[in-house]
């Protein structure tokens, strides 16, 4: 079985999301899966300048760029791997540019005159037949814990696997990166023990994703809030007490 992490962090290897997926690589591995971690920041891939060349019967459902830069490359990679991890930090409440230029570089493998109907029952034009059923894990990444931070991101990725005929097994969304030192500070995680019982989580679902599935719960557990006050969410609903909470975080920031 095929891993295929795509990191979408400008700061690659030196990032929270790649700490956090080497946590699911570090499970999946365990359990016998073959993980690959693609830095995006590293390559050189040209946006999509909708030439539409990829439409002609020249140059059907090639880009103008394949060969030239790297983005053929990965897309080829995703289409081997049987499980895609897309993982994005949130920049600007959705996911990364960098992300969205390799995702927008893959419209060139669809036929876009094409009209089908997806198996979840939705009205798109051609993909690659090679995605079709693959499963698909989520990662996004934030600093920010609102629930509106990840909303657009999460809704992306719902909608990109209905639309591609994804599995989707679930997206996780880690918030609180720079509250406990992107995982660089122990002295920071020691404030909050929860963020142990995340990582313990994240490396249970890279063991779960070789067996094809991962539970509903275990997304929810790796998404968790890592601040111990009970009923956080709610309390949120209160403007009071938020400031005090930023209060509290902007002396941890500092320190
Ligand atoms: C250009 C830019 C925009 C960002 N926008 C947001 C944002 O809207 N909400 C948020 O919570 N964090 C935002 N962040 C913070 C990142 O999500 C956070 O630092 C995350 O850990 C980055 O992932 P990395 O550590 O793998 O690089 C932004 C960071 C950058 C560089």
């Amino acid at each position: 079985m095929k891993v295929l992490a795509i990191n979408s962090s400008s700061r690659g290897k030196d990032g929270y999301t790649s700490f956090l997926l080497n946590k699911i690589a570090t499970g999946a591995i365990t359990a016998g899966a073959e993980f690959e971690t693609i830095e995006l920041s590293k390559l050189k891939i040209n946006r999509c300048i909708a030439c539409s060349k990829c439409q002609t019967a020249e140059h059907y459902k090639q880009c103008i760029f394949d060969g030239k830069d790297d983005a053929l490359e990965v897309i080829n990679k995703i289409e081997e791997a049987d499980v895609l991890i897309l993982a994005s930090p949130i920049y600007v409440f959705n996911v990364s540019a960098l992300l969205k230029i390799i995702l927008e570089r893959y419209y060139s493998k669809g036929a876009s005159d094409k009209l089908e109907v997806t198996r979840s029952g939705l009205m798109f034009h051609d993909v690659s037949e090679k995605l079709k059923g693959k499963k698909f894990l989520g990662l996004l990444v934030s600093n920010n814990m609102e629930h509106a931070t990840t909303e657009a991101a999460e809704i992306f990725f719902r909608n990109f696997a209905l639309f591609m005929d994804l599995d989707h097994l679930g997206t996780i969304k880690r918030s609180s990166g720079k509250l406990i030192g992107y995982g660089k500070e122990p002295e920071k995680e020691a404030l909050y023990p929860l963020i142990k019982d995340v990582y313990k989580e994240l490396e249970s679902i890279g063991r779960q994703i070789v067996t094809g599935k991962v539970r509903k719960s275990s997304i929810r557990k790796a998404s968790r809030l890592i601040i111990p006050v009970p009923f956080l969410r709610q309390l949120m609903k209160f403007s009071f007490f938020k400031r005090k909470m930023v209060k509290v975080a902007a002396k941890r920031y500092i320190d």
